[in-house]
């Protein structure tokens, strides 16, 4: 997962941004439009608290103590700017701890002050009764200043618009970025579960869509609990997957039509070879015959393979069935010098499948037994207790490296034989089906020994 394309980080950075910008801008954002409209408490600390702050930092700046300690405020510029801005502005700075007033202070302000008066150091807002101006405010407060602690007394200046300016700057301190990271992660924290609640159905419909193979395309990925954002995705797949099974499903019409119109004229073609007098020529068509009759028979099953049910609600004696299959071959492996054994299982076994599943499987797997048992030779067939089946020759045996091949459609080990590669892929698509399994093994002694799983009953 990608940082840029993941999308808890693009929320999360999102986020972070707009609350960087809401944070720091908070003053402006939020105080503003409310002290302006005067709603609330906010028309009275808002507005005139930033002056208020802002004319308390100028009289602070201009605190001074010379060398034999003595205090006082000297008139700066920012002072005197503030001053002139604000006619009415007067301050007044006492010393907390004797209650003595700074030089410099405005002793018709201070005198409304009992210098022994407790101020708490958070301060308090507030105003002259005897003041005409109902508006005026003032700010009476102990801060932390360059000369130690004073207790500084603001009144009568105005809200300025470059106040929020002022109280912006102010607003940018160490101390709110501090508090700023733990919101931080809890933002990152929150983002990462609602993105992960929010995409869990979507994990549940890919992990529907992992299964789909060609057999089971008529499935719909369920778009109930998706989110609405990526239900037009969800729909196009389904959508994909309606036009990919019509397709399939013509090819496999078309496929078992043809193999069943080619199986009429494989049947003539058999009956005029009967009656040929020529017997080398007779023998060689023939077995031409057998082998085109084999593909198109081959290719009609495949053909039925993905829409058929092979699951059966049946029980087969797997012991019976396999034994008939067997005896089929008996007189072909005969012809060809070969014999075949059959072991029988200790007990009856019962699997859950079609016949004609079994049959289809023991026969190709026996049919390419016998062809690679060596003259002489016994192909070995055994039925064992869980529905397995053993097939197994004496032959050349498979080659580790085409253990997988060779259940590939049309692979053949050499073009020299006879069949089309069909048989053992026909096998595999049936065992998947059914959620069996085949896998090759090697025979005592040298061969390949076929080992099938059928659902038990
Ligand atoms: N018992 C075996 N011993 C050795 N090789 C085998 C055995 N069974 C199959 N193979 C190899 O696997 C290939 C594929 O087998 P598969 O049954 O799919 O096709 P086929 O027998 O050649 O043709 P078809 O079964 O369609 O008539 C065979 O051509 C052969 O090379
Ligand atoms: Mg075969």
């Amino acid at each position: 997962m990608t940082v840029g394309r993941s999308l808890s980080s693009r929320l999360v950075l999102s986020w972070v941004a707009t609350l960087t910008i809401v944070f720091f801008t908070l003053p402006a954002t939020v105080y503003l439009p409310l002290a302006a409209l005067r709603i609330g408490d906010i028309a009275e600390i808002g507005l005139e608290s930033w002056t208020t702050r802002r004319a308390r930092i100028l009289v602070i700046d201009a605190l001074r103590a010379d060398a034999s300690g003595t205090r006082r405020i000297e008139l700066t510029r920012g002072l005197l700017v503030h001053m002139q801005r604000n006619p009415e502005f007067r301050f007044a700075v006492f010393e907390p701890k004797d209650g003595g007033l700074l030089p410099g202070s405005s002793t018709e302000l201070a005198s409304h002050f009992a210098p022994s008066t407790k101020v708490e150091s958070f301060g308090s807002m507030f105003h002259l009764a005897d003041d005409p101006n109902s508006d005026a405010r003032g700010y009476d407060r102990i801060a932390e200043t360059p000369i130690g602690r004073m207790r500084i007394i603001v009144y009568g200046a105005y809200f300025h618009w470059d106040d929020v300016l002022q109280q912006l700057y102010n607003h940018l301190k160490l101390i709110n970025f501090i508090a700023f990271i733990p919101l931080c992660a809890a933002v990152a924290a929150v983002a990462c579960f609602v993105v992960r609640r929010c995409l869990a159905p979507l994990r549940a419909a890919a992990a529907e869509v992992a299964v789909v193979d060609v057999n089971s395309l008529d499935r719909q990925i369920a778009s109930m609990d998706l989110p609405t954002e990526v239900l037009p995705f969800v729909e196009a797949v389904n959508d994909a997957f309606d036009r990919v099974r019509d397709g399939v499903e013509r090819h496999r019409r078309f496929t078992a039509n043809a193999a069943h119109e080619l199986r009429t004229p494989v049947a003539i073609l058999k009956a005029r070879v009967d009656r040929l007098n020529d017997k080398p020529l007779k023998h060689d068509i023939e077995r031409d015959v057998r082998r085109i009759q084999t593909i198109v028979d081959q290719l009609l099953i495949l053909a039925r393979l993905g829409g058929a049910n092979k699951k059966s609600d049946r029980e087969i004696d797997l012991g019976h069935t396999v034994l008939a299959i067997t005896a089929d071959y008996m007189p072909i492996a005969i012809d060809n010098r070969r014999t075949i054994e059959f072991e029988p299982p200790p007990a009856r076994v019962a699997a859950r499948v079609d016949g004609w599943v079994v049959e289809s499987v023991v026969a190709n797997l026996v049919e390419n037994a016998v062809r690679a048992e060596p003259e002489d030779g016994t192909v070995v067939v055994r039925v064992l207790p869980g529905a397995v089946i053993e097939v197994a020759d004496h032959g050349d045996g498979v080659a580790p490296e085409d253990r997988e091949r060779i259940f590939e459609a049309f692979w053949r080990k050499n073009d020299a034989s006879r069949g089309a590669g069909l048989g053992l892929a026909i096998v595999r698509e049936l065992l998947d089906e059914l959620h069996g399994s085949i896998e090759v093994r090697t025979t005592e002694g040298g061969g390949a020994t076929f080992v099938v799983r059928l659902p038990s009953a």
